[in-house]
């Protein structure tokens, strides 16, 4: 077995919170076994430059475990099996790094990788340990896709943040007779648009795994407003569509393809066959923003303790998960092999209907 004498940290894909708490715990965990951490700026981008690695001592990491973003800055653009290479005419072109990753952190005597990510990141250090890169992954994502972990730190924070939202949207809704619709992060899993509009109390969740009908969701608006309750709340998850329809996309500022405009289609189609004055707001990266709370700080911190343990015991090419009451390995092929998304027979789910709620069907 290798001797581990230093190792490197890195986050990628969308920040969530709790990632600070993370490196937080590899460097205080790592520290007390002798070894000294480094920290790789802006996913793998820190490797192709200069100054883009950096020695993270106890000092460094000091005071962040309640910080929301990450320390190291992060990025969903730079993938190094297919870096982006700007040409002088202005075009793109993709070029495959990953034997400059391997090189670049032998150069910097880096012994072993921990990489926080979500299913893209963790994907791209199973490529990377199959090329002979020794890392151990952290899961990350507030989406809660992940199908290897019961859960990844970020989610239960950004459910916080969504049912906040959802509550305040109650008073105005009813001061104007309106419906409001929301949408929600969650790529194609409706975890959080689920568990948010269940704690915020919406009328109305409609998350990608059960494919909506227009005519179910506005009989419920009806019943609503006919026994007396003058305004609904619509939860609608970013990916969620139509029963035979398709999610909806719109192009980034950066020209790629982002999940997102539903909640105004759901609104005015609401408007249309109702009549009722109805308003949508998209909560967005909200979600993703802030500290987070303490049971994320608390995943974060044993995720990343558990990491730091399975370098020294030479488990690599695994990643950690919860596996309720534990965290333990699994391999990074199988942490990214599925997508964990709301199975229909889920007691949430089950729960949700009891209440009343719509669930688009
Ligand atoms: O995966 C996390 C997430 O916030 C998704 O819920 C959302 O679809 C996506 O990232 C947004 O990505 P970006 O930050 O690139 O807009």
């Amino acid at each position: 077995m290798t001797e581990i004498r230093r190792i490197a940290v890195n986050t990628g894909g969308g920040d969530a919170p709790g990632l600070n708490a993370v490196i937080r715990a590899v460097v205080l965990t790592a520290e007390r076994l002798g070894w000294e951490v480094h920290g790789i700026l802006d996913g793998y981008g820190g490797l192709f430059r200069d100054d883009g690695v950096i020695l993270l001592d106890r000092r460094a990491v000091s005071g962040i475990t309640h910080l929301g973003g990450t320390i190291l800055g992060t990025t969903n653009r730079g993938n190094p099996l297919k870096w982006p290479v700007k040409a002088d005419d202005g075009s793109m072109t993709y070029e495959d790094r990953s034997q400059r990753v391997l090189d670049e952190i032998a150069g910097h005597d880096i012994d072993a990788l921990i990489a926080i990510g979500g299913d893209g990141s963790l994907g791209i250090a199973q490529k990377l340990a199959e090329k002979g890169l020794k890392v151990v992954g952290v899961p990350k994502t507030i989406d809660n896709d992940l199908a290897a972990t019961n859960l990844t730190f970020g989610f239960t924070t950004a459910v916080e943040t969504a049912t906040d939202a959802i509550g305040k949207l109650h008073s105005t809704a009813e001061a104007h007779e309106r419906v409001m619709v929301v949408e929600l992060m969650g790529r194609s899993a409706g975890w959080i648009s689920l568990f948010a509009g269940l704690a915020g109390t919406a009328d109305v969740i409609l998350i990608p795994e059960i494919p909506y009908d227009m005519d179910s969701v506005c009989r419920k608006i009806e019943s609503r407003y006919s026994s007396g309750s003058e305004f609904a709340i619509v939860v609608v998850s970013e990916g969620a569509f139509p029963v035979g329809g398709e999610p909806l996309f719109k192009q980034s500022a950066e020209g790629q393809k982002r999940l997102g405009g539903v909640a105004k289609l759901v609104a005015d189609e609401i408007n249309d066959r109702t009549g009722r004055e109805t308003r949508e707001l998209v909560l967005g990266h909200l979600q993703r923003g802030g500290g987070p709370n303490a049971y994320d700080r608390l995943l974060a911190l044993r995720f990343g303790a558990a990491a730091v343990r399975l370098v020294s015991e030479g488990e690599f090419g695994t990643m950690v998960a919860l596996d309720p009451p534990n965290v333990l390995a699994v391999p990074l092929e199988e942490a990214i092999a599925t997508i964990k998304t709301v199975p229909l027979d889920a007691e949430v789910l089950d729960t949700a209907r009891a209440l009343g709620i719509c669930m688009g069907d």
